[in-house]
């Protein structure tokens, strides 16, 4: 059931983005909300992450969904804005098992959609298809029947894997309704090809990373990512987790255990890494709200 109670608006400090495409009353909590027109060849790839004040974005164990460190309905409803202009959310195949897990043995795990009603309507006045959830996965040992997001009924699915990761998809039969791209070779999985084949084979001409540090950290290694939405929740976690947080089973023998901030993976070095030019911000209570696109010249 939806919240009834209006989300309070956002206070825009400054926003140097595109011009809304439409006009929508949607629009109106948030203000100015635009994109440029995509690059040849492959989607304008835009991510969304929460972070605390000291760069956390998850605090693992039981509470390891992005919404503990979020405490915001404003951010909930801005992820919303953000889904109703994708072609596609993309996350990594961990974060769909995180919101399985922390919903207990007998969830399905969740369907990545938008929730507010205005937002639907707007997706729809933008001329979106039908919902896509995309995953990245090595698909090692994954069973696809285990979360109801590739049942097809809610969303679109799509799987981004290697080819021998493929294989093993088809064999298992019962993916009639998820569309598996392959990338690379072999075991190995070429993540730029996979984009791209989003773009080529699917039309996705804009995409929203959602997640996880792992996915994040190699599509910016590639220099994939266009745009960052960047949520800074007014709280500090630190980040090894304390003594008296319950540790899931496979957390117990990991000594420090570490919380990690959107960047997963290898990084990068003085001479290598990325600059960004910060292109609005806003305000709603203690939260900040900043968008901040790759500057790539
Ligand atoms: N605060 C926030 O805004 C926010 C947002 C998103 C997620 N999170 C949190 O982040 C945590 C999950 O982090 P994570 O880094 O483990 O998640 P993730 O990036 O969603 O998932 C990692 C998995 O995705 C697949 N993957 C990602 N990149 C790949 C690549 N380049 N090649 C092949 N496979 C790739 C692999 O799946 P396989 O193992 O299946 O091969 C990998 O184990 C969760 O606690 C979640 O709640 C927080």
């Amino acid at each position: 059931m939806e919240d009834p109670s209006p989300i309070r608006p956002f206070e825009v400090l400054f926003d140097r983005a595109e011009p809304s495409p439409i006009d929508d009353e949607a629009y109106a909590p948030y203000g100015n909300f635009g994109f440029p027109a995509p690059p040849a060849g492959r989607p304008w790839v835009y991510s969304n992450f929460v972070q605390s004040l000291d760069g956390i974005i998850t605090l693992l164990g039981k509470h390891a969904s992005g919404g503990e460190i979020s405490q915001s309905r404003e951010d909930r409803w801005l992820m919303d804005l953000l889904r109703a202009n994708a072609d596609g959310i993309l996350t990594g195949m961990n974060t769909l098992m995180e919101e399985q897990r922390s919903r207990g043995p007998e969830s399905r795990g969740i369907v990545f959609q938008v929730a507010d009603a205005k937002l639907r309507a707007l997706r729809r006045r933008l001329g979106k298809g039908r919902e896509r959830n995309i995953f990245v996965t090595r698909a090692v040992d994954l069973d696809l029947s285990r979360y109801k997001v590739f049942d097809g009924d809610l969303v679109d699915a799509a799987v981004l894997t290697s080819p021998a990761g493929a294989e093993r998809l088809h064999a298992q039969g019962g993916d009639s309704h998820v569309t598996i791209i392959a990338a690379g070779n072999g075991e190995t999985f070429d993540l730029p090809r996979a984009i791209r084949k989003l773009r080529q084979e699917l039309g996705v001409e804009y995409l929203l990373c959602e997640g996880g540090p792992t996915l994040y950290g190699s599509l910016a290694r590639a220099d994939l990512v266009d745009e960052k939405f960047m949520t800074v929740s007014p709280i500090e976690v630190g980040q090894i987790v304390p003594p008296e947080q319950e540790r899931l089973p496979s957390e117990r023998n990991i000594s420090p255990l570490l919380r990690p901030t959107v960047f997963g993976g290898p990084g990068f070095t003085s001479d290598n890494m990325t600059h960004w030019t910060w292109l609005s911000s806003r305000k709603v209570g203690d939260h900040q709200f900043n968008r901040y696109r790759r500057k790539r010249s």
